[in-house]
């Protein structure tokens, strides 16, 4: 969404739980007042006339610096991560992405990463060493713990339970929500959708996993899932396979309705992967 003059515009759907929009409307109000006195731009919240409930969050930004300088702004990580408590949210448009010189640099180890795990050729030519989670701690440095870990970071388990209230499981009504992080903070989220031949149900998490790869994502750092249940719902052996495919070597948070349920890494849940590595 660049222009010449450097103006940005993004875009999130927003679906707002119910009996939520009153506080919907005071966390938009204090956000677009933040966005003005702060000189990032201007934001305004649109409701679709069509769909009670559903909204539409636009930013124009002044340019892409004050994109960035907003997202990371203590004060708008705050009001977001309410938000993420009372609303489902898609991003829509990206205006700015990959402006941060060390997300740049992940995006950049990833890729290269990526075409490790994921092209076999590499390992018939020359020896490339473990697997991609091991050799990631090396350089532990640039991984995503460094971008992520700021305080008023995303709610992602928020996110996974709200996500959660549009499972579609019919036949288990076993409900799973799911939220992935990409390596530009966006969050996508998945449910687990049944199907009355069982065998075609995918889980959240690989609902979740396909949305931000059919958006063009190809970093993610972190997920989490939720489950109504006492003890911690980890992901299936398919979805582990997936996620360490795309991901590698995940944060994987799970949670339940009322409290997290503790946290690992995939390279932990899946510890002799295959992957294209190995072809
Ligand atoms: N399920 C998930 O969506 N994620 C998990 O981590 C475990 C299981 C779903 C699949 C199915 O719809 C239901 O839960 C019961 O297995």
């Amino acid at each position: 969404m660049s222009s010449s003059d450097g103006r940005r515009l993004s875009v999130s759907l927003v679906d707002v739980a119910e009996g939520h929009e009153a506080e919907f409307q005071t966390l938009s109000t204090h956000f677009e007042a933040l966005v003005i006195r702060k000189e990032y731009g201007r934001a305004e919240t649109i409701r679709d006339e069509a769909s009670p409930r559903r909204y539409y969050a636009v930013r124009y930004w002044v340019d892409a610096n004050a994109a960035e300088r907003c997202h990371r702004d203590p004060e708008v990580q705050a009001i977001i991560a309410k938000l993420y408590q009372v609303a489902r949210v898609t991003h829509v448009v990206h205006g700015v992405r990959r402006l941060d010189a060390t997300r740049l640099l992940l995006d950049d180890r990833r890729a290269h990463i990526e075409a490790d795990r994921r092209s076999g050729f590499d390992r018939r030519i020359k020896n490339v060493g473990r697997a991609e989670g091991d050799r990631r701690k090396a350089d532990r440095r640039l991984g995503p713990r460094r971008v992520r870990d700021r305080a008023g970071e995303v709610d992602l388990i928020a996110a996974a339970r709200r996500a959660r209230e549009h499972a579609d499981a019919a036949f288990s009504h076993f409900k799973v929500g799911a939220a992935l992080e990409t390596g530009d903070g966006s969050v996508i989220t998945g449910c687990n959708i049944e199907n009355a031949t069982y065998g075609l149900t995918i889980c959240a998490e690989r609902v979740a996993m396909f949305k931000a790869l059919s958006e063009g994502h190809r970093v993610f750092t972190r997920i989490a899932i939720v489950a109504d249940t006492e003890s911690p719902t980890p992901p299936c052996g398919a979805c582990r396979q997936i996620l360490w495919e795309f991901g590698g070597n995940l944060e994987i948070e799970l949670a339940n309705l009322k409290e997290s349920k503790g946290k690992h890494h995939l390279k932990n849940l899946l510890p002799l992967p295959f992957d294209a590595r190995l072809l």
